[in-house]
C-alpha cells in the first residue's frame, strides 16, 4: 500500500488487517503501553477493534492512525496520524513509536507532518492532542509544536491534558520560522 505521507526519516500508510501480529507486538511493550492503557489491555480483540477503527476512519475521512515505517529499512517502528476522539470527535493528532527509536525527534517529525497534512490537505481548522499529564515526552511534543493547553478531560477512561492548534496560529508560526 502506498505511503500517505512521507517526511525525511518516515513514511505513513493506512492499516491493514494483516498489520495486527505487528500491532499487537508494538503495544505488548509495557513501556509503549504505559499511557495506552496499560500492557494488559493489548489483548489481540482488543487491539483488533482498534485496527478495524483506524481502517473505518480512514476510508470515511481520508486521514487515520497509521503505520509508520524507517524510511532508511523500511522497517514499521511506530504509529502516527490522525482520527477523532471518542465522545468529542474533535480530531487529534497521535502517536507511539518502539522504545529504541525513542528521541530521535521522531514524534515531533512525525506530529508536525500530520497538523499539516490536516490544515492544508483534510480542510481541518483545529486539531488536539491528549495524553496523561504524567507522559512529559508526548506534552512536549505538542508544545514543540505549538499546540497549548486547553483543559483536562476524560478520554478513554483516562484523565487527560488536552492541547490544541488552530490551522491559523500553526500556519503564522510555520511561516515566522520558515520564512520564504
Ligand atoms: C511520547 C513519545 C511518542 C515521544 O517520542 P520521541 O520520538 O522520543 O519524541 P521526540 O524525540 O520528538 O521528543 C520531543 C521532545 O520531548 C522530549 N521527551 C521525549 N521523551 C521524554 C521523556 N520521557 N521525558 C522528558 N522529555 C521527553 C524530548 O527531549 C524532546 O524535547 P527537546 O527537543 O526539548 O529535547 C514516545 O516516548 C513514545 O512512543 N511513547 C509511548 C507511546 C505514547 O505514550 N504515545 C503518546 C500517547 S499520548
Amino acid at each position: 500500500m502506498k505511503p500517505i505521507l512521507t517526511t525525511e526519516h518516515l513514511s505513513m500508510r493506512p492499516f491493514a488487517e494483516s498489520d495486527l501480529d505487528w500491532l499487537v507486538s508494538h503495544r505488548s511493550d509495557g513501556d509503549v503501553s504505559r499511557y495506552l492503557g496499560g500492557a494488559e489491555l493489548q489483548t489481540p480483540s482488543f487491539v483488533l477493534k482498534r485496527l478495524r477503527f483506524y481502517m473505518d476512519c480512514f476510508e470515511r475521512l481520508g486521514f487515520s492512525m497509521c503505520l509508520t515505517t524507517w524510511n532508511e529499512t523500511g522497517r514499521a517502528i511506530g504509529v502516527s496520524g490522525l482520527q477523532p476522539l471518542e465522545k468529542t470527535g474533535h480530531i487529534e493528532v497521535g502517536y507511539s513509536f518502539e522504545k529504541e527509536f525513542w528521541g530521535k525527534g521522531l514524534a515531533t517529525e512525525a506530529a508536525a507532518a500530520w497538523l499539516e497534512f490536516g490544515f492544508s490537505k483534510a480542510g481541518l481548522e483545529r486539531i488536539v492532542a491528549v495524553a496523561e499529564p504524567a507522559n512529559i515526552g508526548s506534552t512536549r511534543v505538542m508544545e514543540k509544536l505549538g499546540m497549548t493547553f486547553e483543559k483536562t478531560s476524560l478520554s478513554y477512561g483516562l484523565q487527560v491534558v488536552r492541547y490544541a492548534v488552530s490551522k491559523e496560529t500553526f500556519q503564522k508560526r510555520n511561516a515566522e520560522t520558515n520564512p520564504a
